[in-house]
């Protein structure tokens, strides 16, 4: 949005009457021209802005697109989303994420969020493809993150934490993490969380945090055999949300999390998430990309590993891998 537009929006936003082009050109110092073009970029911005001839301009509706405008208005963090870049479209939130790493400086840009509106080439667990059509929640957080290595997985594990617990604040829907980070409402997929990340030896240059959540897709928009794993929030509530302030309550959540990891509280974020988990005490099927074996899911550990109690009681630790409930 350009700053004149974001000039205009406040402007109307701040108003408890219909405005004239010229109130706003005199208020702003530019030309009733100027102010009209402003206003055509608001309303493809998804700003609904009424306009009649005696009357003048009012806003009667916020723009229901992923804005950083509206995300801003409900946002509580302090560190985490105060940076945001928006796009319509783009291939995948976590590749504009390594892109402006590569451009800039990963500790200027930590905490900031990249929010989608569609990903073309959305990527999941497993480089498997994440479908993202618009209406999704399509958001990647740039982290450079000062927590060791070796718990460095537990960041996937407080995002988890984060999307279970807004969704359950929020919409008081019995949302659960799967192991390693998939969320779950009933016995369907909602939200997955993908963690990239950029080390060389025991220093972590960067970390990308990406979130996909179906939020106010339509079931339709998927194929049948994804519909059969896979839900939305507006399909489980029978209305849309408000995403904004949905994401903005998300980041919220993630923020209190992160900083219990930088100050080393590893046992919160452990314990935490053993209350949110439909994994633990299930029989899973495990496949890493070494072997596959099947088991009881007995705990998971301070690093975010599962722990397995195979058929022949012995235990396996497993950090990375596809769990499937049986
Ligand atoms: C999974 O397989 O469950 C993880 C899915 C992660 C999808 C998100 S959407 C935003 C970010 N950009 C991507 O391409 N992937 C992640």
């Amino acid at each position: 949005m350009s700053d004149s537009a974001f000039r205009v929006l406040e402007i109307l936003e701040r108003a408890d009457a219909p405005l004239s082009g010229e109130t706003i050109s005199d208020q702003l110092g530019i030309t009733r021209s100027a102010v009209w073009k402003n206003i055509n970029e608001l309303r493809l911005m998804g700003y609904d802005i009424t306009s009649s001839q005696k009357q003048g301009y009012r806003l009667s509706r916020a723009s229901t697109k992923l804005l950083p405008h509206e995300v801003h208005k409900n946002l509580k963090t302090v560190f985490i989303g105060r940076k945001m870049r928006y796009l319509d479209n783009t291939p995948s939130t976590n590749a504009t994420g390594r892109q402006m790493v590569a451009e800039g400086n990963a500790e200027k840009l930590h905490g900031t969020v990249i929010i989608a509106e569609q990903q073309t080439g959305g990527v999941g667990r497993m480089g498997r493809a994440w479908v993202s059509p618009s209406g999704g929640i399509w958001t990647t957080i740039i982290l450079k993150p000062n927590v060791p290595i070796d718990h460095i997985f537990m960041i996937t594990m407080a995002g988890s934490l984060a999307v279970a617990r807004a969704i359950r604040k929020e919409f008081d829907l019995g949302a659960l993490i799967k192991w390693p980070n998939d969320i779950f409402i009933g016995n369907k997929k909602v939200a997955g969380l993908l963690l990239e990340l950029s080390a060389e030896a025991d220093t972590v240059h960067y970390c990308l945090l990406g979130i996909g959540i179906d939020a106010n897709v339509p079931l339709e928009n998927f194929t049948p055999e994804l519909q059969k794993a896979i839900t939305s929030i507006s399909a489980e509530l029978g209305h849309e949300i408000d995403r904004s302030a949905f994401l903005a309550r998300i980041l919220k959540e993630f923020e209190s999390r992160y900083l219990l990891l930088e100050s080393g509280e590893y046992d919160t974020i452990v314990q935490e998430w053993k209350s949110l988990s439909c994994t633990l005490e299930s029989r899973v099927q495990i496949r890493t990309l070494k072997n596959s074996f099947e088991g009881e899911a007995i705990d998971i550990d301070e690093y975010g590993a599962l722990i397995i109690k195979k058929d022949n009681g012995k235990i396996e630790r497993v950090i990375a891998g596809d769990c499937c409930h049986q």
